[in-house]
């Protein structure tokens, strides 16, 4: 049917990537391979793969002549290129899958009497329709797999977290029935134990408001409040907030002047609130932890310094994602389920920011930033 031919499949982010190329000769591959490489199809390209992407309608051109490669070719180089391959007749149709284009195939004949019709063109798009079949049920199925997956770490992951606090709760409250039933319940004991209980409560309660967060956020369903409000303060009360209960140092610096955004409170203090407590937890030898706010790039810029146990360069990424983990934290058995980071990116993307992760390496502590825009200042 074809010398040769190529499958292009879009991407999530609108770019084009050959998948798979094909020649009946093997001394064009590499022409081939690097026709696609130097001049893959692109959604402004001319060539009729990416024409057919584009319109979502088969392109054919039944006589390629030299005028018509010229005019194709992006630069000297690759007309060289195409010349080489010699293209006599070339058809381009797009995959469809349930009504949405996922890419295209593009036959090419070097044969003079191989000339493509409307004939050949009906063909080609019966295989593309096969094909296109074919790959997005291959998509759903690795979607299928991937959910699986991912509801195996929730329940992995949940089960054990929660197993923690619940243990304590039950250890404490069992001490202290026991103390009560030999009637030697002091108040030592008696603090020592509320105190736990509480502790394991608070840790219970902050693993459920997470959870409902994720499934609600996946869900497309949490609502914003936003108002105008001074993020200097929010982040001043939340770090005294929380000074209050921790023995360690917060040491607070704070640029001068406006510092207006317009979010959701609430959720903006759960950001600080989640960078505050990895702070600590992944400082186990203790230290201060810096916080800093201030302007920048017409937005406000928060950064929350600790001198931990640092995030491989490797992991700066995957700890956004949902039950997302760093090697050196599950490594030390710190607990965490691994979505307070992904709470946070899904709150401030949904306020039109940024929070990124920066760490020079293991043992050398981490700084977690968040930029917010500044709200518009009124007239
Ligand atoms: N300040 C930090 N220093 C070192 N590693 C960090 C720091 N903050 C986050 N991490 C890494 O990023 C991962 C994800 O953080 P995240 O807050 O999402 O989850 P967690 O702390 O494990 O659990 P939780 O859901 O209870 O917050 C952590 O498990 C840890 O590996
Ligand atoms: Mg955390």
């Amino acid at each position: 049917m074809a010398d040769w031919c190529t499958l292009h499949l879009l991407q999530p982010d609108g770019t084009i990537a050959t998948v798979a190329t094909a020649a009946a000769d093997p001394a064009l591959e590499g022409a081939l391979e690097e026709l696609q490489r130097r001049y893959a199809p692109s959604q402004l390209g001319v060539s009729p793969g990416s024409r057919a992407l584009r319109a979502g309608r088969p392109f054919l051109v039944s006589d390629v002549t030299h005028k018509w490669l010229a005019r194709t070719a992006v630069d000297e180089a690759h007309l060289r290129l195409l010349e080489r391959l010699g293209p006599r007749s070339t058809m381009g149709v797009p995959l469809i899958a349930r009504g949405r284009i996922i890419g295209a195939m593009t036959f090419v004949s070097q044969t003079p009497r191989r000339r493509y019709d409307t004939a050949s063109l009906a063909l080609a798009e019966a295989l593309a329709r096969r094909c296109a079949l074919a790959i997005d049920n291959a998509h759903l199925h690795a979607q299928t797999r991937e959910a699986l997956r991912a509801r195996e770490t929730f329940l992995s992951v949940a089960s054990h977290e929660l197993g923690g606090p619940l243990a304590r709760l039950k250890l404490y409250t069992e001490v202290l029935q026991l103390a009560q039933s030999r009637e030697d319940l002091d108040d030592a004991l008696l603090k020592r134990a509320l105190a736990s209980i509480q502790r394991a409560t608070s840790r219970l309660a902050g693993i459920t408001q997470d959870l409902l967060d994720v499934a609600r956020w996946q869900a497309g369903d949490l609502p914003l409040s936003p108002t105008r409000l001074d993020f200097r303060k929010l982040v001043r009360d939340v770090v005294r907030g929380y000074q209050d209960h921790v023995e360690r140092r917060v040491l607070l610096k704070v640029a001068r002047g406006r510092h207006t955004v317009i979010a959701d409170a609430g959720r903006l203090e759960q950001v600080c609130e989640n960078l505050l407590d990895n702070a600590f937890k992944y400082s186990p030898d203790g230290g201060d932890v810096y916080v800093e706010v201030r302007f920048e790039a017409g937005g406000v810029l928060l950064r929350v310094r600790d001198p931990g146990i640092g995030i491989p360069a490797s992991a700066a990424d995957m700890i956004f994602e949902p039950f997302g983990r760093a090697a050196n934290a599950e490594r030390r058995s710190v607990p965490g389920m691994g979505l307070g980071l992904y709470v946070c990116r899904s709150i401030v993307e949904r306020h039109g920011g940024r929070v990124w992760a920066e760490s020079p390496g293991e043992q050398q502590g981490s700084t977690l930033s968040v930029w917010l825009p500044g709200a518009p200042v009124r007239a």
